[in-house]
């Protein structure tokens, strides 16, 4: 039987490597235009409502100015994010009608095994119900009160968990990578010089492992370099300290690699990919966005290590062949990571959002460069400048740009960071309105039309002002935290689109 799943497998990674043959989604255009060309044709579709603007300002008030609160009736194109919202390709939603419905020894985990091994390099995997689900467990297993856990830089979910078993995180890009304006191709780099004075300042023992994440998000979704990763592995090795990488965008960094990094120019995704994870000793990943399914893992080569944390997998996420995961999911998981190694596929989002991130460079529009991964992030803080870092100036942008388009980004500046001890807020480094680009979701117009929108909203930024907190909750506020805006800009913000599109939506 066991046979028999390998057979599969590797019948599939044939498959997949038959169909990688197209490497590219570079296409030349005869009037010289540089366009994206979708590689993939759209067989499903979901409706979409564009809501009047009266409407947009009904809902964003009922959302409490978060648009995490939004219902999707109102939304038109949702960018919030790319978890779990990643089209699913024809061969995923087949594989899922094959499930092992099974609570222990299902082939579908078999399958997952197999493509965790080819596509990762990693022998042994834990599965776990998402990727914040897979940093619990982590943190459970390794962070003591005290700890310190160096990293490129934090995710939410990732410093929430550290800060739960008392330990705290130490960020440690170079100050450049928090430059938004840049042409540094690799602000997800870690400083090295940074490192290792953290390890001196804190002493190993107080280091349980040193965390790298891949298209590093909250930066704007940028890329390492493996050179940088081989020099973090050296500095690991050289203090006998465990490499933790989060591979949740980890399709994207190798892109990136691939386009940014010389050695890496003729290596296929694959190979980048399998390099990148090599080099570390847990790799863990959130399969909302790397395998565009719904589900988590922590895969590693070393038994000890899966020792240290197995027991801890039946008891917060489900037995150790599913992790909280359906095995529909656990089927296309399975696949979508071998399809994650095919660069038509991977290069979609990128591609679309370079093509976004031009079109705001020509029009003067403050954003995050280079284009990263996972979605373009439009610079709040000069896109604003008069509200201060206490009004939540990108939340504020979320809101507007929700008025002026329907369209729903995220906020991700002091709304998302926490406060300290004294309840003071702690100004977020960089202050961003992150629109995802999920991989193969929307049309070149729907994204002119965020682009038009976005230039409408950009000549009426004078009239767009902050926001309070009116609720907040104690951890992760972004999530269900509602304010209220400090004057009634909101109105008058869709006056002016009343009155400069007529009756258009
Ligand atoms: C880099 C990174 N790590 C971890 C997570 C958490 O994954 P999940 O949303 O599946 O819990 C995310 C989710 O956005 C992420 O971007």
């Amino acid at each position: 039987m066991i046979e028999l799943t390998i057979q599969n497998a590797r019948v599939l990674l044939s498959f997949y490597l038959h169909m990688n043959q197209q490497t590219s989604n570079v296409v030349q255009f005869y009037t010289g235009e540089q366009i994206p060309l979708e590689l993939h044709k759209v067989r499903v579709v979901q409706k979409l409502y564009l809501v009047p603007v009266e409407r947009r300002l009904a809902a964003i008030g009922e959302a409490g100015y978060n648009t995490f609160q939004l219902s999707t009736r109102d939304v038109y194109l949702d960018m919030l994010t790319d978890s779990g919202v990643n089209a699913m390709s024809d061969n995923q939603i087949a594989a899922m009608l094959r499930a092992d419905d099974a609570y222990a020894g299902s082939q579908s985990f078999a399958r997952l095994e197999e493509a965790v091994k080819e596509v990762f390099g990693k022998k042994y995997l834990l599965p776990a119900h998402q990727g914040r689900a897979a940093e619990n467990i982590l943190a459970h297993a390794y962070v003591k009160p005290g700890d310190v856990v160096p990293m490129n830089y934090h995710f939410t979910t990732t410093h929430a968990l550290i800060d739960l078993n008392g330990g705290k995180i130490e960020e440690l890009v170079a100050d450049e990578a928090l430059q938004l304006a840049s042409d540094n191709p690799f602000k997800g780099n870690m400083d090295i010089a940074k490192l290792r004075d953290c390890i001196s300042l804190y002493g190993v023992d107080k280091i349980p492992f040193v965390r790298m994440e891949a298209s590093t998000n909250l930066i704007g979704g940028q890329p390492f370099s493996i050179a940088n990763l081989r020099e973090v592995r050296a500095v690991c090795d050289e203090f006998g300290l465990r490499l933790v990488l989060d591979a949740s965008l980890i399709g994207e960094n190798a892109y990136f690699v691939k386009t940014r990094e010389a050695e890496f120019k003729n290596s296929s995704c694959a190979e980048i990919l399998k390099t990148m994870c090599e080099l570390a000793d847990i790799v863990y990943f959130s399969a909302r966005k790397v395998s565009s399914a719904r589900g988590g893992g922590i895969c590693t080569n070393n038994l000890d290590i899966i020792k240290e944390m197995q027991h801890l997998i039946p008891l917060f996420e489900g037995f150790l062949t599913y992790g909280g995961i359906s095995v529909r999911e656990i089927e296309a998981m399975a696949v979508g990571l071998y399809e994650t190694t095919d660069e038509t596929v991977i290069s979609q989002s990128p591609s679309f959002i370079e093509y976004f991130i031009r079109e705001m460079v020509r029009l003067g529009i403050p954003c995050v460069t280079p284009a990263g991964g996972l979605g373009a992030h439009i610079d709040a803080g000069s896109f604003l400048p008069h509200i201060p870092q206490s009004q939540y100036p990108a939340g504020a942008l979320a809101a507007a740009f929700f008025i002026a388009s329907g369209v729903r980004g995220m906020e991700r500046g002091t709304i998302s960071s926490v406060r300290d001890e004294q309840g003071n807020d702690v100004p977020a480094n960089v202050e961003l309105l992150r629109l995802a680009f999920p991989r193969r979701v929307f049309t070149l117009s729907q994204i002119r039309y965020v682009i038009d929108r976005m230039k409408w909203l950009y000549d009426n930024r004078d009239l767009i002002g902050g926001l309070e907190f009116v609720e907040e909750p104690p951890v992760l506020r972004f999530f269900m935290g509602r304010l209220k805006p400090t004057s009634d800009w909101p109105d008058k913000l869709a006056a002016k689109f009343r009155q400069d599109f007529g009756q258009s939506l």
